[in-house]
C-alpha cells in the first residue's frame, strides 16, 4: 500500500491517487463498466487499468495483455485502444477455462472485439504465453500485462521471456498479486522495485527500475 501511494504520488509515474480517481474515464458515469464483458476485473481494476492506458501508453504504443478470457480488461480500455491508434497483442489459449466450458471463447473474444470497435487493433493470438513470446521483437512493448496462468512456474518464465519485450521506456505488469501465491512468489522473486496500486492486486513496474519504490 505505502508503495502504491508512492508510486502514485511520483511524477514519472503519475498515475491518479484514489480520491481523483472518480474524476477521470467516467467508467461508471458512462455505463462502461456495466457493459463489460463478464470476467475476472473488478471495478478498481478497471479503472487502474484505464489510468495506466491514458497516462502510460503514448499515443500509437504496442501494448501486449496475455489471459484476455472474454475480454473485460480489454474492452475496459477499448476507447483508449481507438483514440490512441495503440496495437494490442491479445494471448490466450482460448481452452475451457475454470466453470467456462465454452470452446468457442476465441470466436466470441473476436466478435467482442468487433462490437467495441477495436478488432483492427488486435493481434489476437491464441496459444500459451510461453509459445506466442516468440512473435513478438525484443523492445517493441510499451506495456505487457500478465493476468494468463498463475503458477509461479509459468509467471516466472513469463518474466523472462516478457521483460526482453518491453522497451526501455516501458512498463511490465499483471494481476492477482497477494491474491495468487504463485504469482506473489514469482514477482517477489524477480523484482524488488514495484508497486502495488491501492486497494488493487495489480502490480507495475518500469522497465529499468520504479526509482519512487520503497523497496530499492
Ligand atoms: C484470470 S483469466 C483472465 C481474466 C481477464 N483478464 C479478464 O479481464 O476477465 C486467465 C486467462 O488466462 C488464460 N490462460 C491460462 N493459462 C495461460 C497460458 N499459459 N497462456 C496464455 N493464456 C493462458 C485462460 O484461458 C484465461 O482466459
Amino acid at each position: 500500500m505505502v508503495l502504491a501511494k508512492r508510486a502514485a504520488a511520483s511524477k514519472e509515474v503519475n498515475l491518479p491517487t484514489l480520491t481523483n480517481l472518480d474524476e477521470w474515464g467516467g467508467v461508471c458515469r458512462t455505463g462502461l463498466f456495466i457493459e463489460l464483458p463478464p470476467g475476472f476485473f473488478d471495478e478498481i481494476d478497471v479503472r487502474w487499468y484505464r489510468a495506466i492506458y491514458e497516462q502510460l501508453i503514448p499515443e500509437n504504443g504496442i501494448t501486449a495483455e496475455i489471459g484476455c478470457y472474454r475480454g473485460r480488461s480489454m474492452m475496459c480500455v477499448a476507447d483508449i485502444i481507438k483514440a490512441k491508434s495503440l496495437t494490442v497483442w491479445c494471448i490466450d489459449v482460448f481452452e475451457p477455462f475454470l466453470s467456462d466450458r465454452s470452446t468457442t471463447r476465441l470466436q466470441d473474444f473476436k466478435e467482442t472485439a468487433e462490437w467495441y470497435g477495436i478488432r483492427e487493433h488486435l493481434k489476437v493470438v491464441k496459444g500459451s504465453s510461453l509459445e506466442a513470446a516468440k512473435f513478438l521483437d525484443d523492445a517493441s512493448l510499451d506495456f505487457v500485462f500478465l493476468d494468463g496462468d498463475h503458477e509461479a512456474s509459468t509467471v516466472r518464465k513469463e518474466l523472462e521471456l516478457y521483460e526482453p519485450k518491453v522497451k526501455d521506456s516501458g512498463w511490465i505488469g499483471g494481476h492477482d498479486y497477494a491474491y495468487w501465491p504463485g504469482v506473489t512468489l514469482a514477482v517477489n522473486e524477480y523484482y524488488r522495485d514495484f508497486a502495488v496500486l491501492d486497494y488493487s492486486s495489480i502490480w507495475l513496474r518500469k522497465k529499468g527500475g520504479c526509482h519512487n519504490a520503497d523497496v530499492l
